[in-house]
């Protein structure tokens, strides 16, 4: 028994919140520590071929795979394939359930620094290692941030997630845009560009490679199923592939924005860019406090409010992913639906909370091989969810395509919404990356990632 499905009422609506989908946390939070982790310019340059090669033909995918069966990812893959494929959707949850767990505490923290910034604390970022320490403040915030991702979730598509996010994406792109200009004038700017933006191809190795891949797809949203979600909202009249060429943009834009925003503070404030996870909160109070008290404040106060609404537009497509299959499939009422799955995946999250130093247990969880020292609870989830279980959803919805559904029906999903059928250049590029890139080039990185990464056996 299927609840009547109100989608986006306009194609800007939905390209807002699939891009407020895309656009997160992992932009501008996980996308320098990443480059930073991994060899600058080299990483980014691997990250821009995958995002285009391989996500974005995913992209068109997804959102159409959602658009044709107006379901969920576990409905709509059991609609086009029959029951044995729904594992593919089912998957998708297992992945948002890890992803959104551990997400939700690092936009915790966000919303925490908004208050500490507003309270005029710009020393919070000298004080983040104890900040994230300290649980009672950071699950506050946490619970709050999780309450407000399931309040606009149970308003539904249109009067929730669009509204929000056709007003606040343009905004975070203006500061940004401020932000990297104001960055560029730092002493530091000219060593940080070249870190950032001249590539040493020697220092690309596997790792680097599994992580831009992971990376790639997380920042995109893609391989569990967010975008069949939002696709299956969608309008029949609306353009599949200008749409995913515009979140594609919107979303690789600003992480590249964020880049050039935050090294040259990264560098001038003498901090290493290998600072992982706190390199954001570890970085930028300083500069807001240099701007001088009242500046300081007001700046500073916008960009955490809009990296928290950044993360909320995320947050929101995570738990929609769930609730829409409940609703769909198991008949749930939405209010009942949201409330269960969103507080079983604040649970979920506690051991994550602890991991930033709180519990040594969780803090120093494993070793991986050949690592110099162990990794906390919370990065792993991040590694097993965004580097082995996205790249490999988006491998089977790739073979799901080519092989089950076939692109010829991909392909007149996709034209419902064009004057006639898709570019000829386009539908060429599209069939070729589902039938023969993403298979092969997944599947392979995806098996090496998890033989170096938990078996320690290193290919290249
Ligand atoms: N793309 C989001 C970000 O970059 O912060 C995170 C995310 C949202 C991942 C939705 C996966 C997803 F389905």
């Amino acid at each position: 028994m299927q609840e009547a499905r109100t989608g986006f009422s306009s194609k800007i609506g939905f390209i807002a919140a699939a891009a407020g989908s895309a656009v997160g946390l992992g932009n501008i939070w996980k996308f320098p520590f990443e480059v930073g982790e991994s060899g600058g310019a080299a990483f980014v340059i691997i990250y821009l071929i995958f995002c285009f090669t391989l996500c974005f033909p995913l992209m068109v995918a997804e959102i159409a795979i959602g658009r044709k069966t107006q379901r969920n990812p576990v409905g709509a893959f059991t609609v086009l394939g029959h029951g044995k494929w729904s594992f593919i959707g089912k998957m998708g949850l297992f992945s948002c359930i890890l992803i959104l767990s551990f997400y939700n505490v690092v936009a915790g923290w966000c919303f925490g620094y908004l208050v500490e910034i507003l309270l005029g604390n710009f020393s919070i970022g000298e004080q983040f290692p104890l900040f994230v320490k300290d649980i009672i403040k950071v699950g506050g915030y946490s619970v709050i941030f999780m309450a407000t991702t399931a309040y606009i979730v149970s308003k539904g598509i249109s009067k929730g997630v669009e509204k929000a996010a056709k007003l606040l994406m343009p905004i975070l792109f203006f500061i940004i845009i401020l932000l990297a200009a104001y960055a560029m004038t730092l002493p530091g700017a000219a060593e940080a560009v070249e870190f950032y933006l001249l590539p040493d191809f020697s220092k690309i190795t596997g790792k680097v490679v599994y992580n831009a891949l992971g990376h790639a797809f997380f920042s995109l949203s893609l391989g569990m199923g967010a975008m069949i979600t939002y696709g299956s909202y969608v309008s029949k009249e609306d353009n599949i592939i200008s749409s995913a060429v515009a979140i594609t943009l919107l979303d690789v834009g600003i992480a590249f924005l964020a880049g050039l925003m935050l090294f040259p503070i990264v560098i001038s404030q003498g901090l290493d860019t290998h600072g992982g996870a706190g390199l954001v909160f570890m970085s930028l109070p300083r500069v807001f406090g240099d701007m001088g008290t009242v500046l300081g404040t007001v700046v500073g106060t916008l960009f955490f409010l809009l990296l928290s609404f950044a993360a909320l537009t995320s947050t929101v497509s995570i738990l929609e992913i769930p609730v829409s299959y409940l609703v769909d499939e198991r008949a749930m009422k939405r209010p009942k639906a949201v409330w269960l799955v969103a507080g079983g995946i604040f649970l979920l999250g506690i051991p994550s909370l602890l991991s930033n130093g709180y519990s040594s247990f969780f803090t120093q969880f494993v070793t991986y091989f050949g690592a110099s020292g162990p990794t906390d609870f919370m990065t792993l989830i991040s590694d097993v969810a965004s580097n082995s279980f996205l790249p490999l959803g988006g491998f089977l919805i790739a073979l799901f395509v080519a092989f089950i559904w076939r692109k010829e029906k991909l392909f007149k999903e996709i034209s419902n919404g064009e004057k006639g059928h898709p570019n000829r250049f386009i539908s060429k590029f599209l069939g070729f990356s589902i039938t023969y890139l993403c298979p092969w080039i997944l599947g392979a990185v995806f098996i090496l990632n998890v033989l170096d990464k938990f078996f320690g056996v290193t290919i290249y």
